[in-house]
C-alpha cells in the first residue's frame, strides 16, 4: 500500500480498540519467565556449547602473538576461534568499529578470542589462560583536547540568514557551552546469541531491534548469502540502540559453531559490554542566541563536537535547533574529532536527547536575561512552519498547548517575570522548578506482515517486527483486531522471525507507527478476499465488526470467509513524499520540581510531568510507560550517568551495574503523563507518531534548570552531581 495522501476516514477511525489502555498481551509470559530470551533458547538447537569471550587489554595497536597452548588443553574445551585465524569480518555500513578478525586493536575490549567449551564456567576459566603480546600504540581518548581542531562533519552544516551580524546586533545574548558525558545504554538483558548450523545455512537466536538489518550485516560478515541466514529474536530485555546493528556475540556464535560443527551460544559478559559495544558519545555543545527584548530569537547557533572512531558517525545533537524555535539567521553543525574510544552510535533519541539538554537550559539563561518567564519565551519563539522552508509546515505542532497544560497542571509559576531563584526552602532542602520543552522527529519506514484468519475464525499476523519490551505484540494485536472486527484475544502476534516479512524494526521512535501501519495495509488485502470469500461484491461497503462481515443488510460469520482453507494476505505499507511536504515532529513539555540539599548538595526529584503531543496514542497505557521510562532515562542523564573515561588507557571505567548509576524508584517519586489529543493524516493511515523517545527529550534541562532555581547555581555539565552545585 503506497501511503502518499493524508489518511481520510478509515476503519481504526473507530478506536474500539486502538486508542485504549490495554495490557500487555505478552504480559504474563514475560512476568511469568516464560518469555524465553536468546540466552534461554533450550528449545532449538541441541547440544548446545558455551563460548566465552576474550576482549583486547589495549584500546590501539597491534596482537603481536596469541598462545592458546594452555586454554587449549584445559578441561572442557572444545574449540577456540581466535582472532589471528580470521580476516577481520567484512561490515555493512552500520558498524564503525571491527567486530571481529586480524590483529589491528581498534579499541579497548575489542574481542580478540573465544573460547568453547561444554559449559559456561569450563570456557570462562579457558579463556583466562589465553596468553596475548600486545604492540601498543598511544591513542586519543580525550575529547576535550581534540575539540579546538574537530573538524566539520560534511553535511551537517545549516546556514540560514546572517548569523554573525544578527548575533552582533541583538539587544539580548547568551554564549554558552555545555556538555554531556559518554553515556550507556544499560539494558537489562546483555548482548546474546545461540548459532546453529545446517550446511551452509545459519540460524541465530539473538536479542535484536532490526531483523532486517541484522540478517544483511551477519550475511556480509559470514561470507554467505542472506537467504542463507535466519535470525529470530521473539523477547528482549532492552535495546535502547544498543541492539540495533550486529554486535560480537552474533558473529563470534556462528563462527564458532561452523568451527566446531555444533550449536555454540554466546551471552557478552556485563563487563565487557560497555567497552565491547556501543555507547552514546560525549558532546561539547557551544550555544549562542540573541534575541529582541520582546524575546523573538534573532540569532541561533549550534555547534556541537564529539569524537568517535576514525570512520565512526556523529551524534547529531544540533537536530532539534534546526527546528524548534523561528528565527531569521541560523548556523547548526556538528564537528567530529577522531578518538580511540569504544565506538560511538545511537542511543534512545541520539541526537535530540543530548541536544535538548544543552538547547534548553540556553533557552533558560536567555529567559533569565530578559527577566522573562521561560514558557512564554518558547511560546513566542513558536513556528509552525520548518524555519530554514517555511512552505513546509509542521503537520501538527502543539508545542504551545502542551506548554500551557503542563503550566496549568503542575502549577507552573505564573506571570511574565523570571521565577527568581534560591527563593524556597524546606527545612534543609532548598526547592526548585524547572520546564523544558521536549522535541523529536518522526520518522517514515517501509513496513510488511502478513496476516491470516483461520478456518476457527482466528487472526494471526505474522511480522519481522520486533517488540523490545515497548508493547509492539499488543498494539499490533490491536490493530489487526479493529480492522478484522474481532477481540483482541482472536488475534495471535508472531515477531522476530526474518522468515516473517520484513518490517520497520524498532529504533528512532519509528516502531510503533510504522509496523502497525504495515499491519493495517495486510489487513486492508485480508479484508477483500474475506469479502470477496464471503460473497460481497467489490461494491459493497463492507464493514467487520463483533465477528461478523456486514453489507447490504446481510451479515457473514467471519470465519465463514474462511470455511474453504485459511485466507492469507501481505503487503506493506510505503511512503509517498508527505513527509517532504510536511514536517513530522513530536513535541512535549517537561516540569520537574527538585529539591537540593542546603549542606550536602544532594539532588532530589519531587515530581515530574510531560504533556506530549504525539499523533494518535495507539495504546496509552503503554505509550504512558515509555514516557516514564524514558524521563526515567532523562532523570539518570541530568542526575548520575557518565561513563568515566580513563584517558591514559583508553576505556571506560565504571563497565558494570554497580559503577555505572541509572536511577531506582526511590530516585523517581512520582511521575504523570498527559498526552494531548491528536490524529496526524500525514503519517499513516494509523495517524500514529513515535512517542519512546519524546520522553527523554529535554527532560535532563528541565531538571538542570530546577536545580538552578533551587540553588541559583547554574551547572552546564552534566551529570548534575552534588560536587558541581556547592
Ligand atoms: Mo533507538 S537509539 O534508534 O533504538
Amino acid at each position: 500500500m503506497k501511503f502518499d495522501q493524508p489518511a481520510g476516514t478509515n476503519p481504526i477511525d473507530r478506536m474500539k480498540l486502538v486508542g485504549k489502555a490495554t495490557n500487555r498481551i505478552d504480559g504474563p509470559v514475560k512476568t511469568t519467565g516464560l518469555a524465553p530470551y536468546a540466552y534461554e533458547r533450550h528449545d532449538v538447537a541441541d547440544g548446545q556449547l558455551y563460548g566465552y569471550v576474550l576482549g583486547s587489554a589495549i584500546a590501539k595497536g597491534r596482537i603481536a602473538s596469541m598462545d592458546l597452548s594452555q586454554a587449549k588443553a584445559a578441561p572442557g574445551v572444545v574449540g577456540i576461534v581466535s582472532t589471528l585465524d580470521h580476516e577481520p569480518v567484512p561490515l555493512l555500513g552500520f558498524n564503525a568499529a571491527n567486530l571481529f578478525g586480524g590483529p589491528v586493536i581498534q579499541h579497548y575490549h575489542q574481542a580478540i578470542a573465544l573460547v568453547v567449551a561444554d559449559s559456561f564456567e569450563q570456557a570462562r576459566a579457558a579463556t583466562s589462560l589465553i596468553r596475548v603480546k600486545y604492540d601498543r600504540e598511544d591513542g586519543q581518548f580525550d575529547l576535550s583536547a581534540i575539540a579546538p581542531t574537530a573538524p566539520l562533519k560534511e553535511d551537517s552544516e545549516v546556514r540560514h540568514g546572517d548569523f554573525d551580524a544578527a548575533f552582533g546586533q541583538a539587544a539580548v545574548t547568551l554564549d554558552q557551552t555545555y556538555t554531556t558525558p559518554d553515556e550507556s545504554h544499560a539494558m537489562m538483558e546483555c548482548h546474546s546469541s545461540i548459532a546453529d548450523w545446517s550446511g551452509d545455512k545459519v540460524t541465530i537466536w539473538t536479542s535484536n531491534q532490526m531483523i532486517q538489518w541484522n540478517k544483511r550485516s551477519l550475511a556480509a560478515a559470514l561470507q554467505v548469502p542472506e537467504e542463507n541466514v535466519r535470525v529470530d529474536s521473539p523477547y528482549l530485555g532492552g535495546g535502547f540502540g544498543s541492539k540495533l546493528f550486529l554486535r560480537s556475540d552474533a558473529v563470534l556464535a556462528a563462527l564458532a559453531a561452523r568451527q566446531v560443527g555444533k550449536p555454540v551460544k554466546v551471552m557478552l559478559p556485563r563487563p565487557f559490554v560497555f567497552n565491547n559495544t556501543t555507547h552514546r558519545p560525549a558532546t561539547i555543545q557551544h550555544i549562542k542566541l540573541g534575541a529582541g527584548r520582546d524575546g523573538r530569537l534573532t540569532a541561533i547557533s549550534h555547534v556541537s563536537i564529539n569524537g568517535n572512531l576514525p570512520n565512526g558517525d556523529i551524534e547529531t545533537a544540533t537536530a532539534q535547533t534546526e527546528l524548534l524555535y523561528a528565527g531569521e539567521n541560523r548556523l547548526t553543525q556538528v564537528r567530529l574529532g577522531v578518538l580511540n574510544l569504544p565506538e560511538g552510535n545511537a542511543m534512545r533519541a541520539p541526537g535530540e536527547a543530548p541536544g535538548l539538554m544543552a538547547l534548553e537550559i540556553a533557552m533558560d539563561e536567555l529567559a533569565e536575561k530578559l527577566d522573562m518567564n521561560p514558557v512564554d519565551l518558547r511560546i513566542v519563539n513558536d513556528t509552525q512552519v520548518d524555519p530554514v522552508n517555511p512552505d513546509r509546515p509542521f503537520s501538527q505542532r502543539q508545542m504551545i498547548e502542551c506548554l500551557q497544560r503542563g503550566a496549568a497542571e503542575f502549577g507552573w509559576n505564573e506571570g511574565k517575570a523570571y521565577p527568581r531563584p534560591g527563593q524556597r526552602r524546606e527545612g534543609e532542602w532548598l526547592i526548585g522548578t524547572g520546564m523544558a520543552v521536549g522535541f523529536r522527529n518522526h520518522i517514515l519506514m517501509k513496513s510488511g506482515a502478513r496476516v491470516r484468519l483461520s478456518p476457527e475464525g482466528r487472526v494471526i499476523v505474522e511480522t519481522d517486527m520486533t517488540d523490545i519490551g515497548t508493547g509492539t505484540y499488543t498494539i499490533i494485536a490491536q490493530t489487526a483486531a479493529e480492522m478484522m472486527g474481532v477481540p483482541l484475544d482472536a488475534v495471535t502476534v508472531r515477531l522476530g522471525d526474518s522468515s516473517y516479512p520484513a518490517s520497520a524494526g524498532s529504533g528512532g521512535q519509528w516502531g510503533a507507527a510504522n509496523s502497525t501501519a504495515g499491519v493495517y495495509a495486510a489487513c486492508v488485502k485480508l479484508r477483500e478476499q474475506a469479502a470477496a470469500a464471503a460473497g460481497f461484491s467489490a461494491a459493497d461497503d463492507v464493514d467487520f465488526a463483533d465477528g461478523e462481515i456486514r453489507a447490504s443488510g446481510r451479515a457473514v460469520p467471519l470465519r465463514q470467509a474462511a470455511s474453504g482453507g485459511e485466507l492469507v494476505a501481505e503487503d506493506a505499507i510505503e511512503y509517498g513524499d508527505l513527509n517532504k511536504r510536511f514536517q513530522q515532529s513530536t513535541f512535549a513539555g517537561h516540569f520537574v520540581e527538585m529539591a537540593v540539599n542546603a549542606f550536602t548538595g544532594e539532588p532530589r526529584i519531587r515530581r515530574m510531568l510531560a504533556v506530549c503531543a504525539a499523533g494518535r496514542i495507539l495504546n496509552p497505557k503503554a505509550a504512558r510507560s515509555q514516557v516514564i521510562g524514558a524521563m526515567t532515562m532523562g532523570a539518570g542523564a541530568a542526575l548520575m550517568e557518565e561513563l568515566a573515561v580513563d584517558t591514559r588507557f583508553g576505556f571506560f571505567v565504571n563497565h558494570d551495574l554497580a559503577g555505572y548509576e541509572v536511577p531506582v524508584h526511590a530516585d523517581i517519586p512520582h511521575q504523570q503523563v498527559i498526552f494531548l489529543e491528536e490524529a496526524d493524516e500525514t503519517t499513516s493511515p494509523m495517524k500514529a507518531k513515535g512517542v519512546g523517545e519524546l520522553g527523554l527529550c529535554g527532560v535532563g534541562a528541565a531538571i538542570a534548570n530546577a536545580i538552578y532555581n533551587a540553588t541559583g547555581v547554574r551547572v552546564r555539565d552534566y551529570p548534575i552531581t552534588l560536587d558541581k552545585h556547592l
